[in-house]
């Protein structure tokens, strides 16, 4: 399913990309990575406790990403 919605949305550097369920962030993950530090990716979930974990991740795992609430 990650390699079917990466190949459909075909990002790069600089896209504009929002997630609306982004719960673990393994999506966001990979999307932060290829839009880059000159994209913004925008991530959406109902749970506060989702988005808290999804934002450390991310902060983490990727290294250009930096959250913003
Ligand atoms: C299966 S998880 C998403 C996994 C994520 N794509 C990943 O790669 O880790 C589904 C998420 O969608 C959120 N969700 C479900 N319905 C929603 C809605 N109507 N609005 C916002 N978030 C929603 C849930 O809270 C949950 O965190």
């Amino acid at each position: 399913m990650l390699g079917e919605v990466l190949e459909s949305l075909q990002l790069k550097s600089g896209s504009v990309v929002c997630d609306c369920t982004l719960g673990g962030a393994g999506h966001s993950v990979k999307m932060a990575a290829q839009v880059g530090e000159t994209g913004l990716l925008l991530g959406v979930d109902q749970d506060d406790m989702a988005l808290e974990a999804a934002g450390a991740r991310l902060d983490r795992e990727v290294p250009a990403f930096r959250t913003s609430c």
